[in-house]
């Protein structure tokens, strides 16, 4: 037994040499060369969030499964406000226009992430010289130079924009941000509005974690509704999801899937991992202010998944994709938040240092177990 499992053990170290000498010929498929996007083609999109070294090839194992298994990209990174207008009025758009050639030479649906968002945006957004913050008019006026320059810039290549990230609290409450506090509650639809005037024909979405949570689900629910009332555009939900094992209930996340698409707009899995690590917080939460400090006990896995985890990944994957496909008809997109275990930010949050196993892809860029599960479910919806 023992031997059988070390030989195994050297035939995937041997896959892992051969993809390193020829990355984009790297069997990472599920061993028929068969992949996720084709098993959910006319179903929905299979996303990935993407990072500035697997755009430019120095992450080449990453970029080859992105290429294999995905046909939409999301800037996991490189679009956030602080990125793209460290200064104010000196835009930086290099690492994200190779992120978007990227996409375009190789024919993925490309989404922006993301505009409005109290994280990753830089401090003189809010503030004056003095440190200060500024006015309302102001603020509304900085809001709309970065949107209208940074929508405008990617026009007509960006296919969908989060405009908005986590605008509202798990209880349903507006989130106290400086967007928030300085401008009021419609600095939301301010901000669809100024990415409308930038590219008509771009998705808008209301991008956010934590949906399933009913105060969430029904504030989001009435935003969305007081945006069409007005004659907004926005032309989707977007669900994080970011998991763990048990969390969220299936149940919950369907009654917000089923809310969203009674409103008539597309709804997303947009950050979608699935974490296997104690969770040091009373209940989940993706709120990136939040962090815990590093104990032994939270870090059970340092040096492998043991099989009993390993199983309930696949199965927790399983149960979710057919949440999804059971409502394939509203959901366009679902993507995942990173392309292995190695890069995923789950590592390090929300305690910094942990070895997690969230992604479909393991360390070495294999695919796991559940990546041949969840084509053989996609092939088999109708
Ligand atoms: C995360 C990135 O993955 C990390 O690399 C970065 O350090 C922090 O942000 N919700 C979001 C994403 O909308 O932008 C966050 O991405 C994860 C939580």
């Amino acid at each position: 037994m023992k031997q059988i499992g070390l030989l195994l053990k050297a035939l995937s170290l041997c896959l892992v040499a051969l993809c390193l000498l020829d990355a984009n010929h790297c069997v990472a498929n599920d061993g028929e060369g068969k992949t996720l996007k084709d098993a959910y083609n006319g179903k929905f999109l299979i996303g990935v969030a993407v990072n500035t070294r697997q755009v430019d090839g120095v992450d080449s194992l990453a970029q080859s499964v992105i290429k294999q298994h995905f046909n939409a990209i999301v800037a996991e990174n490189c679009m956030k406000s602080g990125m793209l207008q460290p200064k104010q009025g000196a835009f930086n758009f290099s690492d994200a226009d190779k992120f978007v050639a990227f996409g375009e030479a190789n024919n993925l649906f490309v989404t922006g992430h993301c505009l409005v968002w109290h994280s990753q945006a830089p401090r003189w957004f809010f503030t004056d010289k003095d440190g200060n913050d500024v006015s309302r008019d102001t603020l509304i006026a900085r809001m709309k130079t970065h949107i209208q320059t940074v929508v405008g810039h990617f026009k007509g290549k960006v296919k969908g924009w989060d405009v908005v990230n986590e605008a509202i609290e798990d209880d349903g409450s507006y989130r106290q941000s400086k967007f928030y506090k300085i401008i009021g509650e419609d600095f939301i639809e301010l901000a669809f509005r100024f990415a409308y005037e930038a590219d008509p024909d771009c998705e808008l979405y209301y991008n956010d974690y934590n949906m399933n949570k009913q105060g969430k689900r029904e504030a989001v629910v009435k935003m969305v509704q007081n945006l069409q009332k007005k004659g907004i555009k926005i032309d989707g939900i977007g669900m994080q999801a970011h998991c763990t094992l048990t969390y969220p209930t299936i149940a919950d996340e369907e009654a917000s899937i089923e809310a969203f698409c009674r409103l008539g707009v597309k709804v997303m899995i947009t950050e979608l991992d699935v974490s296997v690590l104690p969770n040091p917080f009373e209940y989940n939460t993706a709120d990136v202010n939040q962090s815990a400090e590093y104990k032994e006990k939270l870090n059970p896995y340092g040096k492998e998944l043991p099989d009993s985890a390993s199983q309930a990944l696949t199965n927790r994957y399983l149960d979710l994709y057919h949440l999804f496909l059971r409502h394939k008809g509203c959901i366009s997109r679902v993507a995942v938040w990173g392309v292995s275990d190695k890069g995923s930010w789950k590592n390090n949050f929300p305690v910094w240092g942990r070895t997690d196993y969230p992604l479909l892809f393991d360390r070495n860029y294999l695919p796991k177990p559940v990546v041949k599960k969840l084509i053989e479910a996609g092939e088999a919806s109708k």
